[in-house]
This record gives C-alpha cells, sequence and structure tokens, in this order.
C-alpha cells in the first residue's frame, strides 16, 4: 500500500524574502503541497540564534505568513504554524542536545562558516553551535519522510539522521529517519548586480529583489542587471551568466521552458529582453503584494496559526510522550 508521504519544513523569519527565495523555496512548497502530506512552521526560535530586534522579528513572522498565504499555500492542505506555538520543539531539542556529540556539532559547516566571521577578541554565542539539534527535534517530532532544503541546510538533514538512528538503537524504534529533498530547477537564481553570486540578503542591495519592495525600484534594479558581453538572448550560464539568470528567471516565473522563452525572444536585444523580464516579474509581484496587504488587514493570519498549531500540538504531543518514556521521564 502507498501512504502518502510526509514533507516538514521551517523557515527562519530573519530578513526580507527575496526573488531567490520565492522561485528556488516559496514556489516549490506550493507545488508539493498537492502531492505530499505538510507541516509548515515559522522557525521563530531559530531565529533567535542571533541578535534580533523583538519588533523586527514580530514583523518577520507576520510577513512571512502573509507572503506564504498570498502565494498560494492553503491552509486547508497544510498545517502551518508558529514554532513557539508548540512547546514540543524546544522540549525534544533539549533531548537532542544531549543526546548529541560537541565533535559532530564542530563539523557543521555553517557552524564553522559563522564562527570564521567573528573576530578572534569577540564571543562565539552558543546558539549558532546548538542550533541544529534544534532543527533535528522540528524534523522528527512528525515523523518527516522529507525535508525541502536548500544545499546549504542539507548537511543538517544528515546531522538529523544520525540522531535519529543513534536515538533508535539506544532507546528502540522512536523516530523515522527522514531524507533532504533539493530543487532541481530553480535551485540558485543569482544576483543581478554579481551574477556569479547567489542573490540574497546579505550579497548586495542592488543585486537583490525583495518581494515587498517598492515597484519602480524592482523594475530599475532589473533595467540596470548586469549583462554580458554581445546582445544576444543565449543561455550559458557559464559564459553568459548575467543574461542567463535573467532567462531563468522569465522561466521560472511564466512556467515556460528555458527553450521556449530563448525562442520566443531570440530577437531582442538586452534592452528590450530585460524590460519584459521587468514586466513579468513587476506583474508578478504586483500582485503578490496586494494579496499580501490583503491578507494583512483580514486578520485570518491568527485564525489560521491557531488551528495549525492545535494539529501540530496533537502530532508532537504524541512523540514527546513516547521519548520521555524511553528516556525514563515518565
Ligand atoms: P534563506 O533565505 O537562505 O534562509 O533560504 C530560505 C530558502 O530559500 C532555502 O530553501 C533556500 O535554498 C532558498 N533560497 C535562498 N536564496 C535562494 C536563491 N538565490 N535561489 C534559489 N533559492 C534560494
Ligand atoms: N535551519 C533552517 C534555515 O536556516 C530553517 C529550519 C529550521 C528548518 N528548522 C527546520 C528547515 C526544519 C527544515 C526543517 O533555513
Amino acid at each position: 500500500m502507498s501512504e502518502i508521504k510526509r514533507l516538514v519544513s521551517g523557515i527562519k523569519p530573519t530578513g526580507q524574502l527575496t526573488l531567490g527565495n520565492y522561485i528556488g523555496a516559496i514556489k516549490q512548497f506550493i507545488k508539493y503541497q498537492d502531492e505530499y502530506e505538510m507541516y509548515v512552521f515559522i522557525a521563530d526560535l531559530h531565529a533567535l540564534t542571533l541578535p534580533i530586534e523583538a519588533k523586527e522579528l514580530r514583523n518577520n513572522v507576520k510577513n512571512l505568513i502573509a507572503v506564504y498565504l498570498a502565494c498560494g499555500l492553503d491552509p486547508k492542505k497544510v498545517t502551518l504554524f508558529r514554532q513557539s506555538d508548540v512547546p514540543m520543539h524546544a522540549e525534544l531539542g533539549f533531548i537532542m542536545t544531549f543526546n548529541s556529540y560537541i565533535g559532530e556539532l564542530s563539523r557543521m559547516t555553517q557552524y564553522k562558516d559563522k564562527v570564521s566571521k567573528i573576530a578572534s577578541n569577540e564571543a562565539i554565542p552558543t546558539g549558532i553551535f546548538i542550533y541544529p539539534t534544534l532543527m533535528a527535534a522540528d524534523i522528527l517530532l512528525y515523523d518527516a519522510d522529507y525535508v525541502p532544503v536548500g544545499i546549504d541546510q542539507k548537511q543538517h538533514v544528515e546531522l538529523t539522521r544520525d540522531l535519529a538512528i543513534r536515538f533508535n538503537s539506544r532507546y528502540s524504534d522512536t523516530f523515522k529517519i527522514p531524507e533532504p529533498l533539493t530543487p532541481k530547477i530553480g535551485s540558485k537564481i543569482n544576483s543581478l548586480s554579481n551574477p556569479l553570486k547567489k542573490m540574497s540578503k546579505s550579497e548586495s542591495d542592488k543585486g537583490t529583489i525583495y518581494l515587498l519592495e517598492d515597484l519602480a525600484i524592482i523594475r530599475k534594479k532589473i533595467m540596470s542587471a548586469v549583462t554580458d558581453s554581445g546582445n544576444e538572448i543565449i543561455y550559458d550560464p557559464v559564459n553568459k551568466p548575467g543574461i542567463s539568470n535573467l532567462i531563468t528567471i522569465m522561466s521560472a516565473l511564466t512556467n515556460k521552458s528555458i527553450e521556449n522563452v530563448v525562442n520566443e525572444c531570440q530577437n531582442d536585444n538586452y534592452g528590450v529582453f530585460k524590460k519584459k523580464v521587468a514586466d513579468v516579474v513587476v506583474n508578478e509581484l504586483s500582485l503578490l503584494q496586494s494579496k499580501v496587504n490583503d491578507i494583512q488587514k483580514s486578520g485570518i493570519i491568527e485564525n489560521i496559526l491557531q488551528e495549525g498549531s492545535y494539529k501540530a500540538i496533537y502530532e508532537a504531543r504524541k512523540k514527546l510522550n513516547k521519548v520521555y518514556r524511553k528516556v525514563g521521564l515518565r
């Protein structure tokens, strides 16, 4: 009998969402919701890993949920909730930390990256060290089959597997062993100002399109995107990374293949093509922004989160009770 697979993912509410997040992650989720049973949560505890203003965090959470709903994530199909509304995440996180080794956490690339950026006379926050154990709890609480993540998070899912296997062999079968799920296309939208680098909050403002920013600024950013030598619309990410990035964006937003986009625009020069890309992006984001606005005004967010948290708590409590029994806390 084939059962529906379960998919769990969290999004950290730090910073503003970008077009890269939209194409690489959010649009994928919308597709998955018809195929899988999904648990999607706002990883607000994870946002505390590094210092963040309370007001900013609150605002990010609100925007993030509204964007997800506006993009078409359907709360009837997906259990959508806020991590901190389900205390079992923190509780299982604690147990997971106690079942982990300093050596394995020290080997996490993200941790090493972050530490390398901290000056030698500055303190290293413990959060960046132990946060993968909280992430493991997030996943293991719900018996996830798959965890959709970017390449950068794959190692944390592998750690989750190790922790689950260790717990199962120490205390008997308790957790399902999850697998990471990384997208095939659109998994890397590049910066408009430096098309060899990933579009990200930290790369550059000029090269990054924010989903909720002013539409005139978005148009301007696309019109001044760095392109390559020549003037033809050719898809060649190695030799023509600038124009290829714009072709990828066009293809992802119109749901046309790269080949179709190139064929349709073969008579354009860079200027004409950029204008077409700008029209498509501005059109899509204009619609999105007005939906986000309506959702924020409608007051439905709190209700949706409350329903989501009831369902999540029910599942999470069952799993945590089992864990507590096995380790001797019950
Ligand atoms: P982050 O904003 O880095 O926390 O990433 C959140 C999600 O968006 C992850 O699944 C990333 O893989 C995805 N993502 C972030 N930036 C990009 C990008 N430039 N292109 C494609 N996907 C991205
Ligand atoms: N750590 C992830 C990130 O930084 C966010 C996250 C937290 C997550 N818990 C998760 C992702 C569980 C997938 C599953 O982007």
